[in-house]
């Protein structure tokens, strides 16, 4: 394949995204984990799928990170994930340590890279990737709205019984409770699902969406979701791989826009060849602007506490 990307962590979601943008013909792929063999074994079952699944990228399995020079985008999904009982703000400082270490290293070997970052929680991990890398603001994206909104499209199907695909939603904000699910610019077919369902059910179903992450720790019981966050996660890299300026809820740093300064936080965005091309501004509400408020307040206290580990 003409393009690279780098998965960092080959855990749960990380070799899922591998096996999405292997089976997708996307990229070649490189896979980085520190436990020895784990990213070796997977990228070896993922390369013994292929004349299966008929595709014809290269996996490479390492401990170390010098396959993934000149990668054209680097997935970092390396940390812990949640366990019951946890918030993704308890993973903080462990997660922030691992993502100093593996940021240093992935701009060393690629300099002009697009940084997807996963880890959690989520928008206090793409400042710390932001701050290590040095790199400009268009090429530090957080992957969480495209997870959040497509949880919130699968429960809008379910609830209507129409197809997924014609949902479309928008969830704004941190990757966190406090996140912002847009009934207004949710539609089915273009139509509001305000005009679909009445509000009680729209409640239920943006309170579902908020705790999404939680839903699925509670039943896997020894982790967190990761199917559906690998398939957000290649969403963007694709986007930005074809340069198909998608317009996507993902985390980008705002100066200005929102009301908010020097934060990563969930906006829609336009993603190409660049990584983060436009910051979309769309009217809100009081309403949904002092939702958005409230969330910004909550990624800005995890930025301090990141800021003093
Ligand atoms: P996992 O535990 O299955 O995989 C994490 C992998 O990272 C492990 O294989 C571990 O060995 C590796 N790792 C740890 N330290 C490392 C280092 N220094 N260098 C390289 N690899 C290292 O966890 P899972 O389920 O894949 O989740 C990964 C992260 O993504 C968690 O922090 C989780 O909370 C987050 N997440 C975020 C989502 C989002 O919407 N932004 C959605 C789902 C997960
Ligand atoms: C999720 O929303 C854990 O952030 C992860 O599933």
């Amino acid at each position: 394949m003409d393009k690279k990307v780098t998965v960092v962590g080959a855990g749960n979601v990380g070799a899922t995204a591998a096996q999405r943008l292997a089976e997708k013909e996307l990229c070649d792929v490189v896979l980085i984990d520190i436990i020895e063999g784990v990213p070796q074994g997977k990228a070896l079952d993922l390369t013994e799928a292929a004349p299966i699944e008929k595709h014809d990228a290269h996996l490479t399995g390492t401990n170390g990170y010098d396959a993934s020079e000149g990668s054209d985008i680097v997935i970092i999904t390396a940390g812990i994930p949640r366990k019951p009982g946890m918030s993704r703000d308890d993973l903080i400082s462990t997660n922030a340590g691992i993502m100093k270490n593996v940021v240093e290293e992935v701009v060393k070997r690629s300099p002009e890279t697009i940084l997807i970052i996963v880890s959690n929680p989520l928008d206090a991990m793409c400042q710390v990737a932001y701050d290590i890398s040095g790199f400009p603001k268009n090429r530090v994206i957080g992957m969480a709205g495209v997870l959040d909104a497509a949880r919130f499209r699968a429960f809008i199907a379910m609830e209507l019984n129409v197809s997924a695909e014609n949902t479309h939603a928008f969830v704004l904000g941190g990757h966190g409770d406090t996140m912002v699910p847009l009934p207004r610019y949710s539609t089915v077919a273009g139509i509001p699902i305000t005009e679909l369902m009445p509000q009680d059910r729209i409640d239920a179903l943006v309170d579902r969406t908020a705790n999404g992450g939680a839903e699925i720790v509670g039943l896997l019981k020894t982790g967190s979701a990761y199917y559906a966050p690998a398939s957000a996660a290649v969403e963007m890299a694709e986007s930005i791989l074809k340069d198909k300026k998608k317009i996507l809820p993902c985390a980008a740093y705002l100066e200005g826009e929102y009301g908010c300064n020097d934060l990563f936080i969930g906006v829609p965005v336009k993603l190409g060849s660049s990584g983060v091309e436009e910051i979309i501004e769309i009217d809100l509400t009081d309403e949904e602007n002092a939702a958005l408020k409230k969330s910004a307040d909550a990624v800005q206290e995890l930025k301090e506490i990141v800021k003093n580990l």
